[in-house]
C-alpha cells in the first residue's frame, strides 16, 4: 500500500500514541513495507479505509496487533551483554540478599521478545541463589508472535551461541537442530502480553520488584515515552531495587531518580533506599 508523507505521519502518530514506539521521518518506506506485510490478503482497498478501521473499528485490536507484530524488532540472544549479567549475579543479587534477607526475589523482563532474556535470568538465579531463596520472573512483550515462541522455549544454534557450554549442557535438551529449555528453568518464568506504555497494566504486576531488566527496548521510544515508562518502572521497584537497560542505553537524559552505583568494575542503577526517594 503506497502512501505519502501526510498518511505516514498519521499512522506514525497513531502507533506512537498507542505504544510509545516512534518511527522517524526517514523510515517511511520501511513502514510502508511493514504495512504491506501486515495487510497481506486483507480487505482494505486504500490507506484511508485502513487507518479509519484501525482508529474506530478495530475493537479487538486484531489489525493493530498484526501491524505491531511486524514493526517490533525482536533481536535477542541468550546471555546478551555478559558483563552486565555478571554485575547482576556477582554484586547486585548478593547485596540485595545481604541487605533484605529476602527468601524470594522478583524480577521483570520488560520487552522479553522470544524469551532468551528471562530464561537467561532464570538460569542465573538457579545457579547463583542460595537454596533457601526462591525467585519468580515476569516477562512482558507487546508482540504476541514473539511471546508464542518464548512460551515454546525452543531455540536454534544462533540464539544459544553465547551461552556458556556448561549451562547449555545443564539447562537445555538438544534434539535435532533445536535446544529446548528445561522445565525447571521455564517454571519460574511467566509470560504476558503487555504494552509497556500502558502504565496501569504494568503496575498491576506489583510494586515489589527487586530487579527490572528493560534492555534494548527504549531505543525505539521517543524521549517523552521513555520518561513515562521509566517512571512506571520506578514505582514498580522496591527501594534498593535495580534497573538494567541495554549496554548502549542510559538513564541520564530520562531521570535522575536512580542512583548510579559502582559495583566492582560495573555501573548499575539502583532505586534510592530512603523512603522519600528522589523526584522523578
Ligand atoms: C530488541 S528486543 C529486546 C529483547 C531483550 N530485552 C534483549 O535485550 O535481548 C525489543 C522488544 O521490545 C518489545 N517492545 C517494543 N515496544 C514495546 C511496548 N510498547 N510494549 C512491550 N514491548 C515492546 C518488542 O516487541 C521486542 O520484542
Amino acid at each position: 500500500m503506497v502512501f505519502g508523507f501526510k498518511e505516514f505521519k498519521e499512522l506514525r502518530n497513531f502507533i506512537y500514541e498507542k505504544t510509545g514506539i516512534f518511527i522517524p521521518d526517514n523510515k517511511i518506506y520501511l513502514l510502508q513495507r511493514k504495512v504491506d506485510k501486515a495487510l497481506k490478503g486483507s480487505k482494505f482497498k486504500n490507506f484511508e479505509e485502513y487507518i479509519k478501521y484501525l482508529k474506530f473499528y478495530d475493537t479487538n485490536k486484531s489489525e493493530f496487533t498484526k501491524l505491531i507484530n511486524e514493526i517490533t524488532i525482536n533481536e535477542t540472544h541468550f546471555f546478551r551483554d555478559f558483563p552486565q549479567l555478571q554485575a547482576f549475579a556477582e554484586y547486585c543479587v548478593p547485596e540485595l540478599l545481604e541487605r533484605t534477607k529476602k527468601r524470594k526475589i522478583k524480577l521483570l523482563s520488560a520487552g522479553c521478545a522470544t524469551g532468551e532474556e528471562p530464561y537467561t535470568l532464570s538460569i542465573i538465579c538457579n545457579e547463583m541463589l542460595p537454596s533457601n531463596v526462591d525467585y519468580s520472573i515476569i516477562a512482558l512483550d507487546i508482540d504476541d508472535n514473539a511471546l508464542k515462541k518464548a512460551k515454546e522455549g525452543s531455540y536454534l544454534e544462533r540464539s544459544v551461541k553465547f551461552a556458556p557450554k556448561k549451562y547449555l549442557n545443564k539447562y537445555f535438551i538438544k534434539y535435532n537442530d533445536s535446544y529446548y529449555v528445561r522445565e525447571e528453568i521455564k517454571n519460574n518464568v511467566s509470560f504476558y502480553k503487555v504494552n509497556l506504555f500502558d502504565s496501569s497494566h504494568l503496575l498491576s504486576f506489583g510494586s515489589d520488584f527487586d530487579f527490572i531488566f528493560c534492555r534494548n527496548v527504549l531505543i525505539y521510544f521517543s524521549e517523552i515515552s521513555r520518561i513515562k515508562v521509566v517512571s512506571t518502572f520506578y514505582n514498580m521497584l522496591e527501594p534498593g531495587g535495580y534497573i538494567f537497560l541495554g549496554s548502549s542505553e542510559s538513564l541520564s537524559r530520562i531521570t535522575t531518580a536512580f542512583e548510579l552505583k559502582k559495583m566492582g568494575e560495573f555501573l548499575v542503577y539502583q532505586k534510592p533506599l530512603s523512603k522519600e526517594g528522589r523526584n522523578l
